[in-house]
């Protein structure tokens, strides 16, 4: 068994990073040249996969517990594919649900025909329909997939998986786990509740009733005492904030939202839906264990428990160097052109469509159907909100963009709620936020807290990108939209 005491030693060290009133960021670039340039990618295989999207029963409650419906992409429920840099996924998606669908390949840097985001990028893949996407992720790290349509509805029966894209690594860690985090909204029967609910939608979402770490219940694991544990963490959940840290090792975060970061000691780290982190964990001696837990809110919840079992490594300083520098784009920050968006609730009526469309725009004439808005809206960005009801038009874009310019976007939340904000397609350095004390880093989803303002920068890439917080139900009533690169 684990020791006890070394779990609750940990504790004291888990205190939050938010600071109130801490303004700025340590000012320091995202990465520095110690982290060494990484080598030619050794990849170059292709990877052929079909991703049946159907109901398939699942036990969700446990090895004895009911079978649920689960909708899912894969016989295993939370899958985790691994590819290297460099190898391309030619993933043919077959389409069994009574409904409509599609991939987004979430944090990765694909041409925008790719997106996976039904109408703006791709006709939606009707059910009974194939789309073969084919995408050569330009980075490594730790990134996931879901589709873009009826996202708490789909997403939230299970419609995701793990995405690895390996070749960050200097050396090799002494183990790589995944901790896909996932709640799920079920009755004691296994049966599903409603995903939605309107109080939900219009405040923090609906929470599930279930917590899970890779489909059903916690981690538990065997780890090599000594040894240099890489954990990728993954808050795949709709809604649910979580706030990791480690009880009884020491750790570094290695990593955000797959993109290395110059390593720094894990206090916590508060991740949103769509948020990734990855940290490096040296493991205790034998006879002796890990936690990795949820400190946010009242309750913990312990994701994972891992005991140091076997043939020790030898003691030796712990390096928390593992991963090479990654290699983004970076904005020029002389020249960036700024822009504001403000994240509030809905303003008056859900028919306030701003303007239209220019009609010689190829977007002017889409439809969107009933299955990719709802009948009201919430939220809105810049005070328009996605469109609800049936059949309305494709709206008009955010922003227009210059392909090549280095942006700065400030973004502003004016409602009680943090929003996970996700811009597709680009990886963004977060250059600063005045509430919750973060280091300079690349991402491609940040946790505005309330009344927060954070500043990112990027440099823009050519397509019709959505831009929108990834509460999922914050994204459907309303708080979404698109930026079009030209
Ligand atoms: Cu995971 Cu539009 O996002
Ligand atoms: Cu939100």
């Amino acid at each position: 068994m684990v020791g006890r005491r070394d779990f609750l030693k940990g504790l004291s060290a888990t205190a939050l990073v938010s600071a109130a009133g801490a303004t700025g960021l340590l000012a320091r670039p995202a990465q520095k040249a110690s982290l060494g340039q990484r080598p030619l990618s050794s990849g170059g295989r292709v990877h052929e996969w079909t991703l049946v999207a159907k109901e398939r029963p699942a036990r969700l409650l446990g090895p004895s517990g009911p079978l649920t419906p689960v909708w899912t992409y894969s016989d295993p429920v939370m899958p985790v594919m691994r590819v290297r840099l460099g190898d391309t996924i030619r993933a043919r998606l077959d389409n069994r649900l009574a409904e409509h669908t599609s991939i987004h390949w979430h944090g990765i840097r694909v041409p925008n025909a790719m997106d996976g985001v039904p109408y703006l990028t791709q006709p939606p893949v009707l059910s009974g329909n194939v789309f073969t996407y084919e995408v050569t992720p330009p980075d490594p790290g730790t990134f996931f997939i879901h589709p873009h349509c009826n996202e708490s509805g789909q997403t939230g029966r299970g419609m995701t998986g793990v995405l690895i894209v390996e070749g960050d690594e200097r050396r090799q860690p002494d183990a790589d786990l995944v901790l896909a985090y996932k709640d799920w909204r079920l009755g004691k029967d296994g049966a599903w509740l409603d995903m939605e609910t309107p109080e939900g939608a219009s405040r923090a979402g609906t929470f599930g009733t279930v917590r899970s770490v890779n489909g059903a219940g916690s981690a538990t694991g065997a780890v090599v005492p000594n040894g240099d544990i890489r954990l990728r963490v993954l808050n795949l959940d709709n809604t649910r904030i979580i706030e990791v840290g480690i009880d009884g090792a020491d750790a570094f975060v290695i990593a955000i939202d797959g993109n290395a970061v110059e390593p720094f000691a894990l206090d916590t780290w508060r991740m949103g839906p769509a948020m990734r982190v990855d940290i490096l964990v040296r493991a205790p001696k034998a006879g002796r264990g890990f936690r990795v837990v949820d400190y946010f809110g009242s309750e913990t919840w312990t994701l994972a428990t891992y005991e140091a079992a076997g043939t020790a490594l030898p003691a030796r300083p712990f390096e928390p160097d593992l991963l090479y520098a990654s290699n983004l784009p970076r904005a020029d920050l002389q020249k960036a052109e700024r822009m504001g968006f403000t994240f509030s609730a809905a303003s008056g009526s859900i028919t306030e469509a701003a303007a239209r469309l220019d009609p010689d725009d190829p977007l002017a004439k889409i439809l969107l159907d009933g299955l990719c808005v709802r009948d009201n809206t919430f939220w809105a960005i810049n005070k328009a909100s996605w469109p609800a009801g049936q059949h309305r038009e494709l709206p008009p874009p955010l922003g227009l963009l210059k392909a090549g310019q280095s942006y700065v976007f400030e973004l502003s939340n004016a409602t009680p709620h943090p929003h996970p904000i996700h811009l597709h397609g680009h990886t963004f350095e977060v250059l600063s936020a005045t509430r919750l004390k973060r280091p300079r880093h690349f991402a491609d989803t940040v946790l505005l807290q309330p009344k927060e303002r954070i500043e990112i920068a990027f440099v823009a890439q050519a397509g019709n990108w959505m831009f929108h917080c990834h509460v999922l139900e914050h994204l459907e009533y309303g708080m979404m939209g698109y930026l079009r690169v030209v």
